[in-house]
């Protein structure tokens, strides 16, 4: 698949969302921050704005699920209109099941881990996996500084990857920016999550491709 670049409109200017979308044509996916107010300490969108939102783009909607129990109402966020929900492994009971569940109402199933939960103990689920998420800060958000300890986690969910021969994307989230894409794209990382980065730029879209390029040229990924 390559090197795709998602950016998280959690710090563009929610008033005018689809603006704001409209400003970042070239990227692959819009990756939208659901958080509950529980599983982390903010509160953002649910299914309903994000059913909104994938009526005013053709990009492909990226839900990144910051919530308790997603067992219960992950399904709803496709329903919604998203190609891609990420669950964290922290929060579901059952991720076996429910990535099958998402995969079976035709979405992209993705688990997330945050900075303190290993990879290795779910290694027999990535063949479950669409795509797996390690998180680069603590979640809940944006503008954090990316955490450099991640980056061993991502080299060695690349070589689970590959040991496994799974197509699963390897995605990054969270401080991701051109200066610290290079060193996520050299540790395996091919989908990268940036929110304040592509935002804060005086033309949000030239950095989707300057992020891009950065990644390609470092990227370990075959
Ligand atoms: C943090 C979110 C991120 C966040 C990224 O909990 O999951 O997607 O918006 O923002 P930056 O790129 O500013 O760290
Ligand atoms: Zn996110």
């Amino acid at each position: 698949m390559g090197i795709q670049i998602t950016p998280s409109i959690l710090n563009s200017d929610l008033s005018r969302l689809a603006d704001e979308v409209a400003r970042i044509g070239s990227a692959d996916w819009v990756h939208v921050d659901v958080m509950d107010n529980h599983f982390v300490p903010n509160l953002t969108f649910g299914p309903t704005m994000l059913e909104s939102l994938s009526r005013h783009t053709d990009i492909p909607l990226d839900a990144h699920l910051m919530i308790e129990d997603p067992d219960r109402t992950a399904i709803e966020y496709v329903e919604a209109g998203c190609g891609s929900v990420t669950f964290h492994v922290e929060a579901a009971g059952a991720p076996v099941r429910l990535a099958r569940e998402l995969r079976a109402h035709g979405a992209r199933a993705a688990m997330a881990l945050k900075p303190a939960t290993p990879v290795e103990p779910y290694e027999e689920l990535l063949p479950e996996l669409d795509m797996l998420l390690v998180m680069t800060v603590e979640p809940g958000f944006g503008g954090q500084k990316f955490l450099d300890l991640c980056l061993p986690k991502i080299r060695a969910a690349r070589q689970l990857i590959e040991k496994h021969g799974v197509e699963t994307w390897l995605q990054v989230d969270g401080g991701v920016s051109l200066e610290t894409i290079e060193r996520c794209a050299e540790a395996g990382a091919d989908v990268f999550v940036a929110g304040s980065a592509v935002y804060s730029a005086d033309d949000p879209d030239r950095m989707v491709q300057e992020l891009r390029a950065v990644a390609e040229a470092a990227s370990s990924v075959e």
